[in-house]
């Protein structure tokens, strides 16, 4: 079976005695509930060091006080498994005391690209996100960390938070895994209904159309609400965003926008699920 880590003593225990051999390390950081996205980061992680450590927490602090918190989907036994078969070394698997004891008091706030879309729309979520993730690579000690690009804005605030703070590791980030009809794979798609689930493809289906259109030259406004359109036609209820934005720093395009590397994101709901997707232009 797989070791496991509960303690942040354990875990530089372990990587210091595969640096002390002469390996290097890589860290995929998640919150569980794995699925194939999530093993072809682990995967990918193998190609860039010798060691790979997993780590499931659910991070309470990037939750909002409605948010899916208390029932995020947690499997601990079926996720080291499934790490194991994909070639995991070591789960890290931290307690909420362990990873917040009494008296913690501090915040990782990064500005700009945190700001806009899921910043908007979740307000204090990058900040949780920012502060969990830096902890786990100070505690990890790894050469590399990888991150996927399905949460495409998270990617950019940890690459701006790792050049920011000096923290030594290099962020690779991996593409989207999806399932055969399109949908971006992840552990909220175990909320949806039948029903639900039937009409989620028309997200990334909205997205490739949009990129196309754009490509083709239609103006970036129009695409966006034929996008926001297109998802309502197809069952979604609120959008929270369908917007184009520059690849690196997600700022509004300016007007040498033929130039620069975009990406078009969105966020929606299906009933109560919000879903998300992105995708290059
Ligand atoms: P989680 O949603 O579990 O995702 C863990 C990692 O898997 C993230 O880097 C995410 O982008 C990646 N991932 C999720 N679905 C994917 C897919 N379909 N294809 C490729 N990669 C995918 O993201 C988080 O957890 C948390 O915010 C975390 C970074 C762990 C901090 O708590």
């Amino acid at each position: 079976p797989l070791p496991v880590a509960r303690s942040v003593a354990d875990l530089r225990a372990q990587v210091a005695a595969w640096k002390a051999a002469g390996e290097t390390a890589a860290m995929v950081p998640t919150m569980g509930a794995l699925h194939d996205g999530h093993l072809s980061l682990v995967r990918l992680a193998r190609q860039h060091a010798d060691r790979v450590v997993a780590s499931v927490f659910v991070n309470p602090t990037q939750f909002g006080p409605n948010e899916d918190f208390d029932r995020y989907p947690r499997n601990e036994a079926g996720d080291a498994a499934l790490l194991a078969s994909a070639g995991c070394d070591l789960l890290y698997a931290p307690t909420v005391s362990e990873m917040y004891p009494q008296g913690f008091s501090t915040t990782v706030t990064v500005t700009g690209v945190s700001e806009p879309l899921d910043g908007a729309a979740r307000p204090g979520h990058f900040a949780g996100v920012a502060t969990v993730v830096s902890k786990l690579l100070l505690q990890c000690g790894a050469d590399v960390a990888v991150f996927g690009e399905k949460d495409y804005q998270q990617l950019q605030v940890i690459r701006r938070l790792v050049r920011d703070l000096d923290i030594p590791v290099r962020i690779v980030g991996g593409p989207t895994g999806r399932a055969e009809d399109g949908l971006a794979l992840s552990s909220r798609n175990a909320y949806l209904t039948d029903a639900e689930r039937a009409a989620a493809p028309a997200l990334p289906q909205a997205l490739r159309a949009a990129a196309e259109r754009l490509r083709a030259g239609a103006r970036v406004a129009d695409v966006e609400a034929e996008a926001i359109a297109s998802l309502q036609a197809a069952g979604f209820g609120k959008v929270d965003y369908v917007e184009v934005r520059g690849a690196e720093d997600l700022a509004r395009l300016g007007p040498d926008s033929a130039t620069t590397p975009a990406r078009i994101l969105a966020a929606a709901f299906l009933g109560k699920t919000r879903l998300i997707d992105n995708m290059p232009v």
